[in-house]
């Protein structure tokens, strides 16, 4: 029997059928939970793996993307993915520090100095260890992805310094680190999943959020909040996850193909997320947002406390030095 064939039979029978010389398969599904739109750069670069891992794979693997949060919100899609029921899933990396708070090292305020040096981090092999520690938990990180920098945003108050966050009850994702994080810029952090951002902001049990400029167009959260202070205090990774057991589940081969696939998407990602940025911006202004640029420094300067408090583990260190040493 040819090895594709064999490979073939040995996959579990569900999802699409896949012919191999004259026999008819099923290729093994991997379900992907995604929480935001099928426009969004993840999906599209997560789209091109897919189909770049069934090509490789001879059809023995389909990936198919759940967007819009339809599996669940981000912790609800890992506790999935950690159980076996979803096998992949793009998490921020606070989820992800809920676990291990090595994590913050590579999520914190001011920890990379621009896109480029992001990008530069995550294809450097730096973050291997660190992404393959998390099998005790049930699942592996297989790659991280850009989001971009993060801003504040609020609904009726122009913020152009710490001062002006005083009293501002802003969305924050969940983890302390976000909302101690929050706590250093002057305000109060709030946290709560994405999806609930725009009728909490509605109907005034928030004053804000925090995000990128794609995330802010395209969840059309401008309707609520048109005030975006380029504050871009926190570039967070969002990480591509894989169930452990599903992983453990392939071939070596599959699984060396699986991983490696993962890792290319990054830079596909962040070359995807470059030519979207300007256009999510202009949407945003031509809805009645307005761009307010603000005093970076004043805000890092605000956030250097919770470095210190907050990284005290060697492996924090080490990891805070190596990805420093990368800009
Ligand atoms: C960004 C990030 C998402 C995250 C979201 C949030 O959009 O890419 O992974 O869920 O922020 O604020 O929750």
């Amino acid at each position: 029997m040819n090895k594709t064939l064999k490979n073939v039979l040995l996959t579990t029978v569900a999802g699409t059928a896949v012919t191999v010389s004259s026999m008819t398969f099923a290729a093994t599904e991997i379900k992907a939970a995604f929480n935001q739109s099928d426009k969004h750069p993840q999906y599209l670069a997560l789209e091109e793996f897919g189909k770049q891992l069934e090509a490789e794979t001879d059809g023995r693997y389909k990936v198919t993307i759940y967007p819009n949060a339809l599996l669940g919100d981000q912790r609800a899609s890992l506790e999935l993915v950690q159980a076996g029921a979803v096998q992949m899933a793009v998490v921020a990396n606070p989820l992800v520090e809920n676990y291990d708070n090595t994590f913050t090292a590579i999520g914190m305020p001011f920890a990379y100095t621009g896109i480029e040096h992001q990008e530069k981090v995550f294809t450097s092999g730096a973050l291997d260890k660190l992404f393959a520690s998390t099998k005790k938990f049930g699942f592996e990180v297989l790659t991280a992805y850009t989001a971009g920098s993060r801003n504040v945003y609020t609904k009726g108050h122009n913020v152009k310094s710490v001062e002006d966050m005083k009293g501002q009850k802003i969305r924050v994702m969940q983890s302390n680190t976000m909302v101690e994080m929050l706590g250093c810029m002057g305000g109060t952090g709030v946290p709560m999943s994405q999806g609930e951002v725009y009728t909490a902001v509605q109907q005034g049990v928030l004053d804000g959020g925090e995000n990128n400029e794609i995330t802010y167009a395209d969840m059309k959260h401008y309707e609520v909040a048109p005030y975006f202070s380029k504050t871009s205090h926190l570039m967070v990774p969002d990480l591509v996850v894989i169930s452990d057991d599903f992983i453990n589940s392939m071939s070596k081969e599959d699984q060396a193909t699986i991983r490696r696939l993962a890792k290319e998407s990054t830079v596909d990602e962040f070359a995807k997320w470059n030519a979207q940025i300007g256009k999510a911006r202009a949407l945003a202004e031509e809805n009645g947002a307005t761009f307010i640029d603000v005093d970076v420094r004043q805000f890092q300067e605000s956030c250097k406390p919770l470095q210190q408090k907050l990284i005290k583990t060697d492996a924090q260190k080490e990891l805070t030095k190596a990805i420093s040493e990368l800009s």
